[in-house]
């Protein structure tokens, strides 16, 4: 395959790009000088165009390696002498003023292997994994997308592709950076301070599904418990918001979770551990923990998870772990109430009845109830933010079923409800508050009447 398309200098202003050709190691070489041209030529614009002329390496299936001397380019011009060679990918041109050959580092090398990467140890040592993997992911892509264009005849393709895969050899796969970070994780001589930044990597990485549950399979689980359990509250932090994480949408580790006890001790740290900071991530565990998996629901229930929540509760002034728990409450309610009037196929869904049958086992509604939760929700109320009252709302809704007797004697909750939508119609109706704001407030108002419905 020849590409041979030469054109005329600086008749045009128009600017060609070529698909490029990356080199990695400069094994392979054209001879810039070699009559037989496998060169592809552009026109330059550069300079105000004409004189000089600008090509693209790519590589000639006949070049003899071994025979040329290799230039390895920078980003600046330099001058080729006559036998000398430059890796494909490079830009080279004819300087017509001169007469002589210029070459510099292609455009995608430029953006890719600056001329510190050339060293594989700098590769490793100076690039982080995560920017190497990009680059790669990228030179794939544009490699793939050269092949198809691209005479399958094409041996220095094939052999850049080699190098491809060597080059992976050199990027620590995400099971490869778990595993070094478990070991330093577990070294007892780890500080604080490095065992919170590991902690950390891990959370980013556990965001993966199959991440999460490998994590599991090499021990993590359980060092990430032991720093729940720890007495610094800072690694309790951290670690629970890696577990937290790894809960988050994943069957596999939440069933793990609680095989190893992860409940309760979350529920330990709750109640015991001072700083607010760490009740939010450890809420946050909770939470995933207890998402779709009504198993667990009913152990937080009879582990006295809810007194917890209103010990909790009760002792939030500024309402951000409220919310949170409110929230909580909310989505497990109408995870439930979901599944009861989701109206499913059973034959399409094989796992439906006995989902049903779990979810049945789970008495929240009269736990609710029965711990004073009527009573509690309203509080949220209280506060001044929108959001925080808005969540207060549609649990207030959810659990109305449970609650309608207790809210028609609360006092607080009646006038609040009142108070609030005076507040929200006039918000609402004002033309100074306008768009978005205005359609959120609606919806508050909307939530406050189908609750004081209810109430009626
Ligand atoms: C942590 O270290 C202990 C021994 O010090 C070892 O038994 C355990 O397997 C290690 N755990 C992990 C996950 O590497
Ligand atoms: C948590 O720590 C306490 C004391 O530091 C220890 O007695 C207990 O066994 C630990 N629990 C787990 C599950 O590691």
């Amino acid at each position: 395959m020849r590409l041979g398309s030469s054109r005329a200098t600086g008749a045009s202003p128009s600017c060609l790009t070529l698909s490029v050709l990356l080199l990695l190691h400069c094994r392979h070489v054209a001879s810039t000088l070699g009559q037989k041209s496998a060169l592809t030529v552009v026109e330059n614009t550069e300079g105000g165009g004409g004189g000089v002329e600008e090509e693209e390496v790519t590589v000639d299936n006949d070049d003899e390696e071994g025979d040329l001397e290799v230039v390895h380019p920078t980003e600046e011009w330099q001058t080729l002498r006559p036998g000398q060679a430059v890796p494909a990918g490079s830009h080279v041109r004819l300087n017509l003023q001169t007469g002589q050959r210029e070459v510099r580092l292609g455009e995608e090398q430029l953006k890719y292997w600056t001329q510190e990467h050339w060293e594989e140890e700098e590769i490793q040592s100076s690039v982080s994994p995560e920017e190497l993997k990009q680059a790669m992911k990228k030179i794939k892509e544009d490699l793939n997308t050269a092949s198809k264009d691209t005479d399958q005849q094409y041996r220095p393709l094939e052999e850049l592709k080699r190098d491809m895969a060597q080059l992976d050899l050199l990027v620590e796969t995400d099971v490869q950076i778990m595993k070094r970070l478990l070991e330093q994780l577990n070294s007892s001589s780890s500080t604080t301070e490095q065992k919170m930044s590991i902690l950390l990597e891990l959370e980013y990485l556990v965001h993966q599904v199959d991440n999460a549950q490998t994590l599991c399979s090499m021990g993590g689980l359980q060092l990430i418990l032991q720093g729940l359990n720890s007495s610094d509250f800072r690694l309790q932090e951290s670690s629970a918001f890696v577990l937290g994480s790894a809960l988050s949408s994943n069957p596999v580790v939440q069933v793990k979770a609680v095989e190893r006890g992860a409940l309760q001790m979350l529920l330990t740290v709750l109640a015991t551990t001072q700083p607010v900071r760490v009740k939010k991530k450890v809420l946050f565990a909770v939470a995933s923990l207890l998402r779709h998996f009504p198993y667990a629901q009913r152990h937080f229930l009879s582990h006295g998870g809810l007194q917890v929540l209103s010990e909790l509760f009760r002792e939030d002034g500024g309402g951000v772990l409220r919310t949170r728990i409110v929230t909580m409450l909310y989505d497990m309610i109408s995870e439930k109430e979901l599944i009861f009037h989701a109206g499913l196929d059973p034959g399409l869904d094989a796992s439906y009845e006995e989902r049903l049958r779990q979810y049945a086992q789970v008495s929240l509604q009269g736990e609710l109830l029965e711990k004073g939760w009527c009573n509690l929700v309203p509080q949220l109320l209280e506060s001044t933010e929108h959001d925080y009252r808005e969540k207060a709302l549609r649990a207030l809704l959810a659990m109305a079923p449970t609650c309608l007797e207790q809210y028609r004697s609360d006092s607080f909750l009646l006038d609040s409800l009142f108070s609030l939508r005076d507040q929200y119609q006039e918000m609402v109706q004002s033309e100074m508050i306008l768009g978005e704001e205005n359609y959120y407030f609606a919806e508050i108002v909307e939530l406050i009447d189908a609750l004081q419905v209810k109430i009626k």
